[in-house]
């Protein structure tokens, strides 16, 4: 009798545990927002649906995207950016009313399902020379009081996602430690996080230590063992994430919180604008982190215990962002900015490759190229005024679209602009020097993009040709009701 019922309650620990699994999966992804092409909120919450993705991290806590969220069952971080961080510290009431406008109203039956609060982004991050580093705290025993109130505190939880430059070690990882100058900042933060079951959310780019450093071994960044591994007493380390996550947890240790669980705010690979950057390695090293965080290996300091959450950066390439990091800033996508998966991708989570978006609104098929006819040395201004507004990373030594000529190089500049313009005619005069084409100029592997209309609804259908189908239908409908 025992024997069965053992059997069953395993069969169904193990069907619990999968669903659960299935529900709960850690793998989430980062929705930036700095483009200048932004994809209309719905498609990009279909986009995520159609990949399985149930968790998403947002920098801030913007409505368009929060309403677009809404029934969707997907779980959402919203951000606070490190600008509010003193008025919220300071103000009690501005707490309440940024958790009732921000948070709140979106969450009624049927709702965003808000499940954190990011009180910063990297607010300890060394560029900012501590200039937000006393304001996290207040900010988070206030905003916890504002949840309290609005009866979401046993609901939402705060983090405060750190950028790995939060501790260091001087050797291996067994002797990592938070920076002198935050040690006891992170004591009491890890202490209000620990009280309120909250994860520690940390930001780790192997990619970077690779970028800043000629001598870091290539093969210890990604995941494919490396012939570098780092030993550590008894440990041996074969790449760079679980070193860096290690070396977080031996800090933890050190201010008496070794358990403490551990999210991860942002991970990824850019695609483009260096050598480093590119598609066969974005891909092997998301790739590769998916494999190896889902296999629940776990790091040697924490032997099969994967991180809590994990974010991916990023879900979109964002041709805003600032290039003062680098020009591989705008490209760290698995999608490039129109949501076309940039290589396959198997995200653990049910499809074997990414689904690209549907519906997309793009602009019409039309391109600005240089005049063939231009005389190349007269553009140099024009060029500086175009790619200073507009992206032109790609055109950048180790860019997808660094070997397409001077002529070439004219034509990416002046399409990036007239496209940045929403292909308003003007845009692509560059006195006389630009034409418009209806040719596709890509080359190779160098794509010359079409914009998003920001109206939302695809070009070429607008209010009067959705007049026109809702006739259509009408008449159909009147049509079939007179078969009936
Ligand atoms: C969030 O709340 C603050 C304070 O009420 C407000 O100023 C801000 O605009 C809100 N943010 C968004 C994205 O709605
Ligand atoms: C792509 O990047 C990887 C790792 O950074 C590098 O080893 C490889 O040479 C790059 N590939 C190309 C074609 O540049
Ligand atoms: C095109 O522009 C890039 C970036 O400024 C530059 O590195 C490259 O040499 C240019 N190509 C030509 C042929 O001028």
């Amino acid at each position: 009798m025992a024997a069965p019922n053992l059997v069953k309650a395993l069969v169904l620990c193990f069907l619990l545990q999968r669903s659960l699994l299935f529900v709960d999966s850690a793998i989430g992804i980062n929705w930036g927002t700095r483009s200048s092409h932004k994809l209309p909120p719905p498609v990009v919450v279909d986009l995520l649906k159609e990949n399985r993705v149930g968790k998403v991290k947002l920098f801030e806590a913007d409505p368009d995207i929060l309403r677009a969220l809404m029934g969707s069952g997907i779980e959402v971080m919203v951000g606070i950016p490190n600008e509010l961080l003193g008025v919220l510290g300071s103000s009690p009431a501005a707490c309440d009313q940024w958790v009732s406008r921000n948070v709140s109203r979106f969450m009624d039956k049927g709702g965003a399902d808000i499940r954190y609060i990011a009180v910063g982004n990297e607010p300890f991050l060394t560029t900012y020379q501590g200039q937000y580093q006393s304001l996290v705290l207040p900010a988070m025993l206030n905003l916890q009081q504002s949840l309290v109130k609005a009866n979401l505190a046993s609901y939402i939880k705060l983090v405060v996602p750190c950028n790995a430059d939060a501790y260091q070690s001087v050797s291996v990882p067994s002797q990592g430690a938070f920076r002198p100058e935050l040690t006891q900042i992170i004591t009491q933060l890890v202490s209000f996080l620990n009280t309120n079951g909250s994860p520690f959310v940390v930001n780790i780019y192997p990619f970077l230590s690779l970028y800043q450093s000629s001598d870091f071994p290539q093969d210890y960044a990604f995941f494919g063992g490396s012939s570098h591994p780092v030993v550590d007493g008894q440990n041996v380390y074969y790449n760079a994430f679980d070193g860096n996550f290690d070396t977080l947890v031996a800090a933890l240790s050190k201010i008496g919180y070794g358990q403490m669980p551990i999210a991860i705010g942002e991970v990824g690979w850019p695609s483009d604008g260096t050598p480093s950057a590119n598609l066969s390695a974005a891909r092997a090293f998301v790739q590769g982190l998916v494999n190896h965080v889902l296999s629940n290996k776990g790091t040697p300091l924490r032997p099969g215990v994967p991180p809590a959450d994990i974010y991916l950066f990023s879900l979109l390439d964002e041709d805003q962002k600032s290039i003062l990091p680098g020009s591989f800033e705008r490209h760290w996508g698995i999608f490039s900015f129109d949501g076309q998966a940039k290589y396959p991708l198997n995200l653990g989570l049910g499809n074997a490759a990414l689904k690209n978006a549907k519906d997309v609104p793009y602009l019409p098929p039309r391109w600005c190229i240089a005049n063939p006819s231009l005389d190349p040395s007269a553009v140099a201004n024009h060029i500086k005024v175009a790619c200073n507004v507009a992206d032109c990373t790609t055109l950048f030594y180790g860019g997808s679209c660094n070997a397409i000529g001077e002529k070439g190089n004219i034509s990416y500049a002046f399409n990036s602009y007239y496209q940045l313009q929403k292909q308003d005619a003007r845009s692509c005069n560059f006195d006389g020097l630009g034409m418009v084409t209806f040719l596709d100029p890509s080359i190779g592997d160098c794509r010359f993009l079409v914009g998003i209309s920001d109206s939302g609804s695809p070009v070429g259908c607008t209010n009067f040709c959705g007049l026109w189908i809702m006739a259509l239908w009408i008449l159909s409908y009147v049509r079939i009701l007179n078969v009936l």
